[in-house]
């Protein structure tokens, strides 16, 4: 079992278009597939689930298709976070959260504020997220320390860097999966994803499923993770 499972949720456009609708019913229709995923991560035991909701690079998006996603985002949280809490869900988040619009700004905050102590699945949603704009964020944390004399240069390792990036405590992503058939990261997780096992379908995240998951974590239970050593 994975103790962290990440996920690109890709294909909402190209779901939408398929049926001649407009993008954002694609949108729309994510809700199902996240309800079902953080469930069965839930009832799996998975520690962490990290969901690719947002990039930094989304922002060059038109404009009315930003508003309705982050409309969503806050109305995602809304309808779901009784049961979410309910379930014992930890709601977090990572990226550049002072770019969101206020509305959701605030809405995720007091999710975030109001599951704090819950000790069940960690639903970390990644907004206005970029990998490289968290090792960015981090390099400017320990630099400036470094200028105040907190830290010295030679001191600086690998566990600086983990040390200072957005959520410290979660470990690595030990599966990441993007749907689509999209086979790139996008950005998502650099750092963290060094030895992530990655799992491609084809998929569109719309149509994602409980059995799909349970697909995707089998194939993993399949995989020989050496980390660089002779397994
Ligand atoms: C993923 O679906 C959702 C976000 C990136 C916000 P897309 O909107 O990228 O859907 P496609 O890739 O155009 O089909
Ligand atoms: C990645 O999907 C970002 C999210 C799923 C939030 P994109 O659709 O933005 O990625 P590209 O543009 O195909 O690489
Ligand atoms: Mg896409």
């Amino acid at each position: 079992m994975p103790v962290h499972v990440g996920i690109i949720m890709d294909g909402n456009g190209r779901w939408a278009r398929s049926r001649r609708l407009k993008r954002i019913e694609g949108h729309k229709a994510a809700e199902t597939s996240i309800r079902e995923t953080v469930r069965y991560c839930g009832e799996a035991g998975i520690g962490y689930l990290t969901l690719y909701a947002f990039s930094t690079e989304n922002w060059k998006r038109p404009k009315s298709e930003v508003a309705f996603i982050m409309a969503l985002l806050k109305r995602f949280i809304r309808r779901n976070i009784d049961e979410l809490d309910g379930n014992g869900v930890r709601l977090r988040a990572i990226g550049r959260l002072h770019d969101l619009p206020k509305g959701p700004l605030e809405v995720l905050r007091g999710a975030m504020e109001r599951t704090v102590s819950n000790d069940g699945l960690n639903l970390i949603l990644a907004l206005s997220y970029g990998g490289r704009a968290e090792l960015v964020d981090a390099a400017r944390k320990i630099a400036g320390k470094a200028a105040r004399g907190e830290i010295l240069p030679e001191d600086i390792d690998e566990s600086t860097i983990s040390g200072h990036l957005y959520l410290p405590d979660v470990p690595d992503p030990d599966m990441i999966i993007r749907t689509s058939g999209e086979r790139r990261l996008s950005n998502f997780l650099l750092w963290q994803s060094a030895y992530s096992e990655l799992y491609f379908t084809e998929v569109l995240w719309p149509d994602f499923r409980k059995e799909h998951l349970h697909r995707a974590i089998e194939d993993y239970g399949r995989r020989k993770r050496r980390f660089g050593g002779i397994g």
